[in-house]
C-alpha cells in the first residue's frame, strides 16, 4: 500500500494507481468537485477538485494538478490547503457562478444542492460581475423530470450517465459558441427507465423530481426512513421522505450488494399510490356481519370490529388465509399463524406459485450461486433466458449494462489505462460489448447491447437452453432434433458462457414455463461441473415473491379448492386483489361460497369491495417489516410516518391487525406478539431457512449511546406550528415501540448501523454527495455493516458431489403453432404492469392501453394493420383489443401486456382466440 504525503502529513493509501481524489475523500479530507462521481469516474471536466502537487519535499512551488485525474504513487506529495489552490478553486466557482441564477430560495435543490455546498466549502461569497446572465429555454421531458437549464454548470455528469451508464440515447449536449446545452433533440419524455437517477447526478437544480415539485416541500423538513422498494422483486433500498401526512418522493438509498446509487424510473416515482383517493382510512364492517355485532352497516367501533373478529376466528381450522407476494414476511407469518399452515395459501396465482416454488428450491440446492446485483454487473458471459429484464426486474438491466464492459475492460487495462479514467477508458472501448445473449419471446430493451438474440415460443427457449447446456457438458441431455442455425447459436453460447470468468445465466417466471427454469439450472450446473463460479439468477415478480416461496404456501387455486372441499366459512385475505390472481369466475365463485371475508388492505380494489370486515392497513411507508429480494437477501423497511387514523387504531400495519386477531384466539405461538421483531422471531424460531431474518436490521430495543435515530433531520422546521389548525400546544411525537427509530429530531446525530441509516448529511454536505461520509469506502460498503441478511445460500459441492446430482430431463417438444389459437404470452410494462406503482400518477400517464400484440405475417392474414381493432377470447372472456405489430414475435404467439386493465388474472399457459368480428352472443 503506498504512501502519499498531504500537507505534509504521511498517509498510507489503498491502491498504486488508483484514484487521487478517491483516495483523498477517503481519507476525510474535503476536496471539493463537480464533474467527478463515484460510479462515472473522472473525466477532468469542472476543473475544481485543484490540488497541489509538489516534486519533493524541497519543492516549495508546486503545480496546480486535477486531483480527479491524477494517479496515486508512491510518495506522492500535495498539499490540498494550499493557499494558490485555494483561490483557484474558488475561481471556478466565481466562474461557475457568472451565469448560475441565484433562485435557491426557489429551486427544488436548495437545501440539498451540492453546487451550494461547494461553494461554501471554497469560501467564494461576492459576486463581482455586473453582466446579463445566460439564459436557455427549458424542456418539457415528461412528468416524471424537471428541467432548469439555467442552473447547469456544465460537468457533464448527467449526460455520462445517461448514455455512458444507462446507455440511453435521447439525451445529448448540442453546442453553440458558449451555448453548451443538456437535453433532448425535441421536447418529450426521456424515453431511459433509469432517467429519475438525474435528479441526484445532476450537482445542481437542472434536473429535479417533478412528482416532488407538485407537493413540493424543503428537503430538510421531509420526514425520513430506510426503506425498501416494493415494485418489484429486486428488493432496491430507498429514502421515503414525508410531511404532513403525504408522501413526498423517493431517493435513492445507497446498498453496495443492491441497487448502488441508483434506482429505476418505477422504484423512484411509483410512490404515490401511499396519496391516492382510493386509500382506505375507516375499518368497515358490511351489513352481513350485523347480527354479530349489532352495528349497521358501515359504523364500525374497535369493540364492535373485534366482536365480530373473535366471532369469526373461533370457526377454528375452516378459516382460510390468502397471504401476499407484497405483504411483509411478518404479515405473512402472522396470518400462516392465525389459520395454521395447512389452511394458508401464499395468494399467488397457481402457476405462478408453483415455478416460484421449484425456483426456491433450486437455489437452495445450488450449485449455481443467486447473485446480487453488484456480482450481476461483474459477471463477463451471460444468457438470458425468457425475461425482458428491463421490464420484470430493471436495476438487474442497468447491472447488466455494466457487465457487458466487463470483457472490453480487460483490453483497456491491458493499454495501461486505469479503470478510472473514464473519458479514455471509453476511446479504448469504443463500441465493443462483452458476451450477452437475449433469448426471449419478444423484442427486448437489453437487444441493442447483445452479442445475440434469439425469439422463440417459451418450449422452444427452453430447448435453446437445454442444449446450451448438453453443449457445456454431455451428462446434460441432449436435445436431438435442432436445426443448424440453433446448433451453431447453441455451441456459440455455450462456448461464451464457457469462457468466462464469472458466467451468469438470468431466468423467472415470466413465460410460466417450467422447463425453461429447469434448462437455466442445468446450464449452472453443467458450468459449475467445468468449475466455474456460476450465477444462476431468477428474477422475482413482486417485492416478497421469494418470501413467500420459502414459506412453501399453496397457490390460489388450490386454496380455493380446498375451501370448497372443507366447506371453509371464513377467509381473512393479506392485502391481495385476488382478481390479479385468478380469473373473474373463479374469485367471484370463491368469495360468493364465503360467508365471512375479512380483507387488511390499504387501497380498494374489486376485492374489498367483497369485504365483511374491511381492515386499513398502512402502505410500506407507513409499516414496517421485512421482504426477501431475489437474490435471497432478507431487508428491513422500517415506518417512514405515522398516517392519520393510525394512532386511533383505524389504519394499523397489517402484521398489528393479525397479533390482535391472535390475541383474540390466545393462539399459543402468536397471542403474546407485540412488534413485528417478535413474529420475525417466531418465523425464525419455526422454519429454518428464516433463522437469520431477526437480523437483517437492529432489533426495536437497539439504541445507539442510549438514543434513538431521529427519522427528522436538525433543522427539520414548523414543529410547533404545523398542527396549529389543531392544537396550539406542541403534541407528543408519536412512539414507535417497534423500531430503534423515533419520529422526532431529537436523538443519535452520528453515524447509526447501515440498516438504520434514514437519510445521508454530514456537516458540510447537505447534499446526497454526504453518502461519501457514510461508507468505509466510496463506492464500498456502508460504515456499520451490509444492510440485510443473505437468507439463501446453497451449499459448497465439491465437483464429486455435483457429479452426482441429475440434470433435469424435462425437455419439451418443439413448439408447433396452432391453426384457430395463439399462444399467449405476457409483455411486461416497467409502467404498468405492477399494481401499486400504476396507481401514481406520472406512472399511470407513462402506462400503455390494453393491446394484442402479433407477428407481422400473422397480424397480415388475419387482415390486421397496425391500430385495428381485434376481438380477443382468453379463458372464457372476450376483449376488444388494438393491434399492435411487433415483428419479432414468433408465429403462433400472441402478446398481451401483463397485468394491465382488463387483462389481469389470465393464467400460463393459455391459447387465445382471435377475431376481426365480435363474435354473436
Ligand atoms: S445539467 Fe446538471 S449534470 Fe448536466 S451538465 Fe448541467 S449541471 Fe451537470
Ligand atoms: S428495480 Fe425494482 S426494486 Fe429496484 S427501484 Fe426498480 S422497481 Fe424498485
Ligand atoms: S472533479 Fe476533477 S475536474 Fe471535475
Amino acid at each position: 500500500m503506498p504512501t502519499i504525503f498531504i500537507d505534509n502529513r504521511p498517509y498510507t493509501v489503498k491502491k498504486e494507481g488508483g484514484n487521487l481524489l478517491h483516495a483523498c475523500l477517503d481519507l476525510g479530507f474535503d476536496i471539493p468537485y463537480f464533474c467527478w462521481h463515484p460510479a462515472l469516474h473522472s473525466v477532468g471536466a469542472c476543473r475544481l477538485c485543484a490540488v497541489k502537487q509538489f516534486r519533493d519535499e524541497n519543492d516549495t512551488r508546486g503545480k496546480i494538478i486535477m486531483s480527479c485525474m491524477t494517479p496515486v504513487t508512491e510518495n506522492l506529495r500535495i498539499s490540498v490547503d494550499d493557499p494558490e489552490v485555494r483561490t483557484f478553486r474558488a475561481g471556478i466557482i466565481e466562474l461557475l457562478m457568472l451565469n448560475h441564477p441565484h433562485d435557491c430560495p426557489v429551486c427544488d435543490e436548495g437545501g440539498e444542492c451540492h453546487l451550494q455546498d461547494m461553494t461554501v466549502m471554497t469560501g467564494h461569497v461576492y459576486r463581482k460581475s455586473r453582466f446579463k446572465k445566460r439564459t436557455y429555454r427549458n424542456q418539457d421531458l415528461g412528468p416524471l423530470l424537471n428541467h432548469e437549464m439555467n442552473r447547469c454548470i456544465h460537468c457533464y455528469r448527467c449526460v455520462r450517465f445517461y448514455r455512458d451508464y444507462a446507455g440511453g440515447r435521447d439525451l445529448g449536449v448540442f453546442a453553440s459558441h458558449h451555448h453548451v446545452y443538456f437535453g433532448r433533440h425535441e421536447d418529450g419524455l426521456l424515453q431511459n427507465v433509469f432517467s429519475g437517477n438525474l435528479a441526484e447526478v445532476c450537482p445542481t437544480g437542472v434536473f429535479t423530481d417533478k412528482t416532488f415539485k407538485r407537493h413540493y416541500t424543503r428537503t430538510w423538513d421531509l420526514q425520513t426512513a430506510p426503506s425498501i422498494c416494493v415494485h418489484c422483486g429486486a428488493g432496491c433500498n430507498t429514502f421515503p421522505g414525508e410531511r404532513y401526512g403525504k408522501l413526498r418522493r423517493v431517493r435513492n438509498r445507497y446498498h453496495e450488494e443492491v441497487n448502488g446509487y441508483f434506482l429505476c424510473d418505477r422504484g423512484r416515482f411509483g410512490y404515490e399510490f401511499v396519496n391516492h383517493s382510493r386509500r382506505i382510512r375507516q375499518p368497515f364492517l358490511s351489513r352481513r356481519t350485523e347480527k354479530i355485532t349489532g352495528h349497521q352497516e358501515g359504523t364500525v367501533t374497535t369493540e364492535g370490529l373485534f366482536k365480530y373478529l373473535s366471532h369469526l376466528l373461533h370457526f377454528g381450522g375452516k378459516v382460510l388465509g390468502i397471504g401476499s407476494p407484497t405483504a411483509s414476511l411478518e404479515a405473512n407469518y402472522a396470518l400462516r399463524t392465525l389459520v395454521g399452515p395447512d389452511h394458508f395459501c401464499s395468494g399467488m396465482s397457481e402457476s405462478e406459485a408453483d415455478l416460484l416454488l421449484e425456483i426456491s428450491r433450486i437455489l437452495r440446492s445450488g450449485p449455481g450461486r443467486s447473485p446480487s446485483l453488484r456480482d450481476v454487473a461483474m459477471s463477463d458471459g451471460v444468457l438470458v433466458l425468457g425475461e425482458d429484464v428491463i421490464n420484470t426486474a430493471p436495476m438487474m438491466a442497468l447491472a447488466l449494462k455494466q457487465a457487458v464492459k466487463n470483457r472490453p475492460m480487460e483490453k483497456v487495462k491491458d493499454l495501461g489505462i486505469p479503470e478510472w479514467n473514464d473519458a479514455f477508458v471509453r476511446i479504448a472501448m469504443q463500441d465493443e460489448k462483452g458476451p450477452l445473449f437475449v433469448a426471449t419471446p419478444d423484442s427486448t430493451g437489453l437487444d441493442e447491447i447483445a452479442k445475440e438474440v434469439f425469439r422463440a415460443a417459451p418450449d422452444d427457449l427452453a430447448r435453446l437452453g437445454f442444449a446450451v447446456a448438453n453443449a457445456i457438458d454431455t451428462d446434460a441431455p441432449e436435445v436431438t432434433d435442432i436445426n443448424g442455425p440453433l446448433r451453431a447459436l447453441t455451441a456459440t453460447i455455450a462456448s461464451a458462457l464457457k469462457d468466462a470468468k464469472y458466467p451468469l445465466i438470468i431466468c423467472g417466471t415470466s413465460c410460466g414455463n417450467k422447463a425453461l427454469i429447469h434448462s437455466a439450472a442445468n446450464i449452472a450446473r453443467a458450468l459449475c461441473k467445468t468449475g466455474k463460479p456460476a450465477s444462476l439468477s431468477f428474477t422475482m415478480p413482486e417485492c416478497n415473491s421469494l418470501g413467500l416461496a420459502l414459506m412453501e404456501a399453496k397457490g390460489i387455486r388450490k386454496a380455493f379448492k380446498s375451501a370448497a372441499k372443507e366447506k371453509a366459512e371464513a377467509v381473512v385475505i393479506l392485502e391481495n386483489d385476488l382478481f390479479r390472481r385468478a380469473d373473474e369466475e373463479s374469485v367471484n365463485r370463491f368469495l360468493d361460497s364465503i360467508a365471512n371475508i375479512v380483507v387488511i388492505a390499504s387501497v380498494s380494489n374489486r376485492t374489498t369491495e367483497k369485504a365483511d370486515a374491511l381492515l386499513p392497513c398502512g402502505t410500506f411507508a407507513e409499516s414496517s417489516g421485512t421482504l426477501v429480494n431475489n437474490e435471497g437477501r432478507a431487508q428491513h423497511f422500517f415506518r417512514v410516518f405515522v398516517p392519520e387514523g393510525m394512532s386511533e387504531g383505524k389504519i394499523m400495519e397489517s402484521w398489528n391487525w393479525l397479533c390482535r386477531m391472535l390475541a383474540v384466539t390466545e393462539n399459543t405461538r402468536g397471542g403474546t406478539w407485540k412488534t413485528d421483531h417478535d413474529i420475525a422471531a417466531g418465523l425464525a424460531d419455526e422454519l429454518e431457512i428464516f433463522k437469520h431474518v431477526p437480523n437483517a436490521a437492529p432489533p426495536p430495543e437497539f439504541r445507539e449511546t442510549g438514543q434513538k435515530v431521529p427519522r427528522e433531520t436538525h433543522r427539520f422546521s414548523g414543529r410547533t406550528a404545523m398542527l396549529a389548525n389543531k392544537t396550539v400546544h406542541e403534541p407528543k411525537p408519536s412512539d414507535d415501540p417497534d423500531s430503534p427509530l423515533s419520529f422526532s429530531m431529537e436523538g443519535f446525530g452520528g453515524r447509526p448501523p447501515a440498516a438504520l441509516i434514514p437519510r445521508y448529511w454530514s456537516p458540510g454536505w447537505n447534499s446526497v454527495q454526504a453518502l461519501n461520509k457514510f461508507q468505509s469506502e466510496i463506492g464500498g460498503p456502508l460504515r456499520g455493516g451490509v444492510p440485510g441478511q443473505r437468507i439463501i445460500e446453497p451449499k459448497q459441492l465439491g465437483p464429486a458431489k455435483i457429479n452426482k446430482e441429475p440434470f433435469f430431463d424435462d425437455i419439451p417438444g418443439a413448439f408447433n403453432a396452432r391453426k384457430d389459437e395463439w399462444l399467449f404470452v405476457p409483455l411486461f410494462h416497467i409502467f404498468g404492469s405492477e399494481e401499486l406503482s400504476s396507481m401514481s400518477p406520472s406512472i399511470e400517464e407513462l402506462s400503455p392501453k390494453p393491446y394484442l400484440a402479433l407477428n407481422a405475417d400473422e397480424a397480415q392474414k388475419l387482415g390486421f394493420t397496425d391500430g385495428d381493432v381485434a376481438y380477443v377470447y382468453l379463458a372464457g372472456k372476450s376483449y376488444s383489443l388494438q393491434v399492435r405489430i411487433r415483428s419479432a414475435l414468433p408465429p403462433g404467439v400472441a402478446g398481451l401486456p401483463f397485468g394491465i386493465p382488463p387483462l389481469e388474472g389470465l393464467s400460463l399457459p393459455s391459447w387465445v382466440r382471435i377475431s376481426k368480428e365480435e363474435a354473436a352472443g
